[in-house]
């Protein structure tokens, strides 16, 4: 359990990842009271400096002893990473904070949005999953919806960025972008298939029942982060060749009948997110726009004239940030809140 101290000992493992390099970013901008910060990543990056305050910090690997000292660690290194270390770094008596899919549906492991469901921080043993990028931006929006009006079925569709795979999948991006436009064959080894100019219904592995991973992670924990089961969900998750932040079509039917204004109303008030609908004038959230900003955005908000009690969304955010990164950080300020 973390104790009150006026600054902390904080680690970030995966530091030289993309949600790693956004964490650092993060902890900074806000102000985070941070007494020293560690920073870990593979062999590969051993020895390697990353600024945090203007001052270069050696980048580490991990070992059975790294966490003695730390209070708060970060974790963004992948789950096999985390499977071995969080539990490690427990034992050390530092608090995790779990990016990966590892400890997510362990019915012993708080899985958090502090907008969503901040109370469930206070039966956490140690380690306290970030949920997956898609799903934390939608249970933002859908949270105050649910209360007011109780949501029976969500069907969603997904368009998410190539940072949501990590840095290897931006720089394929990138190169397959120029290769292609200098007439030269791309290649592929991030995705089974082109990236650039292309559009892929395929996001992590597929399952026995036809699903993708991703598509069961985002039934499966958004029924535990609004503690809800009898919520009805079905998924497509598609990657799309946009750098970052992820986009997502939700189809609700609520137990209750909320017009678009009602719905406009309810997401105004409601923390984390901005309601960016002006459709006659071209105004709804992008990707390009939301890049680098903390709220999630929510436009194209209309009645589903299909079936009686339907609202249609469109929401944005930076999955780097509010889908990673930054759920994360606020996680360790509640944490500290509580301290
Ligand atoms: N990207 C997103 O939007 C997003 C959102 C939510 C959750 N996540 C999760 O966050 C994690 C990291 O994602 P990412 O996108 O940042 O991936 P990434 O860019 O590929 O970064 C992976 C990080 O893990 C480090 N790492 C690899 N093997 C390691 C080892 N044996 N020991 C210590 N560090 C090791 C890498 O270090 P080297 O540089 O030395 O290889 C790098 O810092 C994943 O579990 C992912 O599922 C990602």
């Amino acid at each position: 359990m973390l104790t009150m101290k006026d600054t902390y000992v904080v680690a970030v493992v995966g530091a030289t990842g993309a949600v790693g390099n956004e964490m650092i970013a993060t902890l900074e901008e806000r102000d985070f009271p941070v007494k020293k910060l560690r920073l870990f990543a593979s062999e590969r990056s051993e020895g390697k400096e990353l600024t945090y305050r203007d001052r270069e910090i050696t980048v580490e690997t991990l070992k059975e002893n790294s966490f003695a000292g730390i209070d708060i660690a970060l974790f963004s290194a992948g789950a096999e990473r985390s499977r071995i270390w969080a539990p490690i770094a427990v034992r050390s008596g530092c608090v995790v904070v779990d990016n990966s899919s590892q400890w997510r549906m362990d019915p012993e492991v708080p899985l958090v949005v502090p907008e969503v469901n901040p109370e469930d921080l206070k039966w956490h043993k140690g380690i306290i999953a970030n949920p997956n990028c898609s799903t934390i931006q939608m249970v933002v929006v859908l949270k105050p919806i649910h209360d007011v009006a109780k949501i029976k079925r969500i069907v969603v569709t997904t368009f998410q960025s190539v940072s949501g795979t990590g840095q290897k999948a931006m720089d394929e991006l990138l190169q397959q972008t120029k290769d292609l436009l200098n007439f030269r064959e791309a290649s592929c080894n991030v995705y089974p298939h082109q990236i650039a100019f292309n559009v892929l219904p395929h996001i992590d592995k597929f399952l026995e029942n036809d699903y993708t991973k991703e598509e069961m992670k985002m039934v499966n924990e958004t029924r535990k982060i609004m503690g809800d089961n009898s919520i009805r969900l079905t998924a497509t998750t598609v990657r799309v060749p946009v750098f970052r932040g992820h986009s997502e079509s939700v189809n609700i039917e609520t137990e209750k009948k909320l017009t678009a204004n009602e719905v406009r109303e309810i997401l105004s008030r409601a923390p984390g997110i901005i309601v960016f609908d002006a459709p006659h004038k071209d105004v709804y959230p992008l990707p390009v726009d939301v890049t680098g900003r903390d709220e999630t955005y929510v436009g194209r908000i209309r009645e589903d004239e299909s079936i009686e009690k339907g609202i249609n969304l469109w929401i944005v955010a930076d999955n780097l940030r509010k889908g990673a990164a930054l759920n994360a950080v606020q996680i360790a300020e509640k944490l500290i809140e509580r301290a």
